[in-house]
């Protein structure tokens, strides 16, 4: 799409930007839609981050994405959070309402439709998650409310128990435990830590424990070693590539009220890591 006086503009911010995939799918759905929009990803540095949100009112932005390490940070400078941002305490959407900027969060959702399209239901279902990070929260908070267990597992406990704490405070329900060297048998195992996104970092669990009828998720975007372990013991398995397509697809949603041509984002997103 030619950039005209028209067009409007979204941003990505983030710290570093270089490897991001968002413009790719957000760019072909706006030119699939013929919606004059554009995404562009900024760097911006922490220490600028309260200008660059204060910049989304004066340069007139649509509206902006938000990665690392910016999720958490801008929230003392928008106007109003959702349910999900608040309860996650994390931002990684910012649309704008009369000058006004709210800040949503839609990787939570983008989980449970990455699943949901590989026939994986999290209605009564009995999770683990391990991870007490950003990640993870967005992820807990559905499990929460929908599972019939959850079990969350974090190698520094208390942060844990603050997740456990707020999404029970949220209505949901988690449990935490202390060890995973044995496993009861749930339905579905989630490593929301960042273990498995350097090639030599240990596997979050011993895979040994996995059984087949598991599905295991990595939200890291590739095929890591525990994706590759679990296809080995005969597990459904699902990567981190889903949940992007899925939060991105709500936050297009989100600035532009077209429902988003999803399929021409996972082409967008498969064509880039491929
Ligand atoms: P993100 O936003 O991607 O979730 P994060 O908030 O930094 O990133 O969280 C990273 C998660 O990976 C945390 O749960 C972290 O555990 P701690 O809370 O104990 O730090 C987990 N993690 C990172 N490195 C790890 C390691 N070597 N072993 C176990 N867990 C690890």
């Amino acid at each position: 799409m030619p950039i005209s006086g028209k067009t409007r503009i979204v941003g990505l911010f983030g710290y570093p930007v270089e490897h991001t995939l968002s413009p790719y799918m957000q760019n072909a759905a706006f030119s699939h839609c013929g919606a004059d929009y554009c995404y562009v990803p900024f760097s911006v540095h922490p220490d600028h981050l309260k200008n660059a949100v204060e910049a989304i009112r004066s340069l007139n932005l649509c509206g902006v994405n938000l990665t690392i390490p910016h999720k958490e940070a801008c929230i003392p400078f928008l106007d109003q959070l959702d349910e999900e941002a608040r309860v996650i305490g994390a931002v990684n959407t910012i649309t704008t309402e009369s000058g006004r900027l709210i800040g949503h969060n839609t990787d939570g959702r983008g989980f449970v439709m990455a699943l949901r399209e590989q026939g994986i239901a999290i209605e009564g279902s009995r999770a683990l998650v391990i991870g007490a990070g950003g990640a993870s929260r967005a992820v807990a908070y559905y499990l929460s409310r929908a599972a019939s267990t959850l079990h969350i597992y974090n190698r520094t406990r208390k942060k844990a128990e603050e997740l456990a704490s707020v999404l029970s405070y949220a209505g949901g329900k988690a449990d935490i435990i202390d060890d995973i060297s044995s496993l009861p048998d749930y339905d579905l195992i989630v490593n929301a830590t960042s273990l498995g996104l350097q090639d030599n970092d240990p596997l979050p669990l011993d895979p040994a424990l996995l059984r087949p009828s598991q599905s295991v998720c990595d939200l890291i975007y590739r095929r890591t070693p525990l994706l590759q372990h679990a296809t080995q013991k005969g597990c459904r398995t699902v990567d981190g590539l889903g949940m992007l397509l899925w939060q991105g697809a709500y936050s297009f949603e989100l600035w532009t009220g077209i429902k988003p041509p999803v399929e021409v984002m996972r082409t967008a997103l498969l064509t880039i890591v491929k």
